[in-house]
């Protein structure tokens, strides 16, 4: 397949109408396009239309069982894909709608199962971008978009990252430039009795506490699941970000996370402003900078295996704020491996 890759801007702040025109007219007739967001680039489709979703799935060679994200781009397009509205629901979009948050909901009979995959619930986001969004309502219809990358790599923040991907596998690639907030929307059921957010993400905890009051954080956001335990969310399930670089956090301070790396020969994922300390580093933003790291993140994974990066030592961000989506992407980047590096005795020479 040919695939076309076109800007969506013609200034700094103008719209390239006929590039939002060409993806609208690919989406109405059941083709894939992949579009920016604020978040990560997604690859779109009809959200009615099951054959077209089913591209997205051969595009990406993305296992079946992994439902789909719906984008709209008005609060009142939700009624059509839900059973019913809550309260809470209401007043997470009246605070961070249009943003980086996803809610699931129980859905209604126009969501297939192709994109719900099975599931009695359906996600729903409305994106902020302004290329997602006039592309939306150019199409006259709700979006299923995962990211744009090819299963199991990390999530692509730029045009360039969607084509290494997805070159000869869709038709139209939309250049906007580069997505801001980095990791991908936090995703929170309210399906349950407690709001859960399932995948943490540019909205934090600690916001949709605010606005909700009790929110409790799923297991699996943490932790890896135990061997039999169904994922709330599937694609909590897959290793999923995964570099080809074999990764291991190391907690601990500068200090402790230097002498541990003394003697290996190995590649660093650290923090802005400390690249000089080591052979072979790659930065992902300031220490204790949540938003920074997470717009550096899948960037910075893409770095190191363009670099050639075998085995990689990666500095530990804060699980706070936006930190949480950093440390979720990070530790599943990581497999899971996670060392705590021992101070070094008072005196030690630093290298
Ligand atoms: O920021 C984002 O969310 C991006 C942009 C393109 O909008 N999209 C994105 O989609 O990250 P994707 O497919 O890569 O991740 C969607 C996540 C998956 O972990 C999936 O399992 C989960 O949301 N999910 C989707 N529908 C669900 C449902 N009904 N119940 C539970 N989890 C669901
Ligand atoms: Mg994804």
């Amino acid at each position: 397949m040919h695939t076309e890759m076109l800007s969506a801007w013609t200034g700094e702040h103008e719209l390239k109408t006929a590039a939002i025109e060409r993806a609208a007219e690919l989406l109405r007739a059941g083709e894939t396009v992949a579009i920016p967001t604020e978040t990560v680039y997604g690859l779109a489709a009809n959200a009615f239309d099951e054959t077209a979703v089913a591209k997205i799935f051969a595009a990406k060679g993305r296992p079946q069982d992994n439902p789909l994200i719906v984008h709209i781009a008005a609060f009142e397009t939700l009624g059509e894909l839900v059973t019913e509205v809550p309260q809470g629901a209401k007043r997470l979009a009246d605070a961070f709608w249009p943003g980086p948050l996803t809610m699931i909901l129980p859905k209604s009979g126009k969501i297939s199962h192709a994109v719900s995959a099975g599931l009695s619930t359906v996600a729903v986001r409305m994106p902020k971008h302004p290329v997602a969004r006039a592309v939306i309502e150019a199409a006259g219809l709700p979006l299923a978009a995962p990211s744009a990358n090819l299963s199991g790599s990390p999530s692509p923040t730029n045009a360039k990252y969607v084509w290494d991907d997805l070159h000869g596998r869709v038709p139209l690639i939309l250049d906007g430039g580069s997505a801001q907030v980095g990791v991908e929307s936090t995703v929170i059921t309210l399906a349950d009795v407690v709001p859960r957010v399932l995948r943490p993400g540019g909205v934090t905890v600690e916001q949709l506490r605010e606005v909700l009051g009790e929110v409790e954080v799923d297991d699996a956001v943490l932790h890896q699941l135990k061997a039999g335990v169904r994922a709330a969310s599937p694609g909590m399930k897959y290793k999923h970000y995964a570099p080809r670089a074999e990764i291991t956090i190391v907690e601990g301070t500068l200090a402790a996370f230097c002498a541990y790396v003394q003697d290996k020969d190995a590649f660093v994922l650290c923090f802005s402003g400390e690249e000089n300390l080591f052979a072979h580093a790659v930065a992902y933003g300031k220490a204790h900078d949540g938003e920074a790291q997470a717009a550096r993140l899948f960037d910075a994974l893409r770095e190191l295996d363009e670099q050639g990066a075998k085995t990689v030592y990666a500095r530990c961000p804060d699980k706070t704020g936006v930190g949480l989506a950093v440390y979720n992407r990070l530790i599943r980047a990581a497999a899971f491996r996670l060392v705590r590096a021992p101070q070094p005795a008072e005196g030690t020479r630093q290298s």
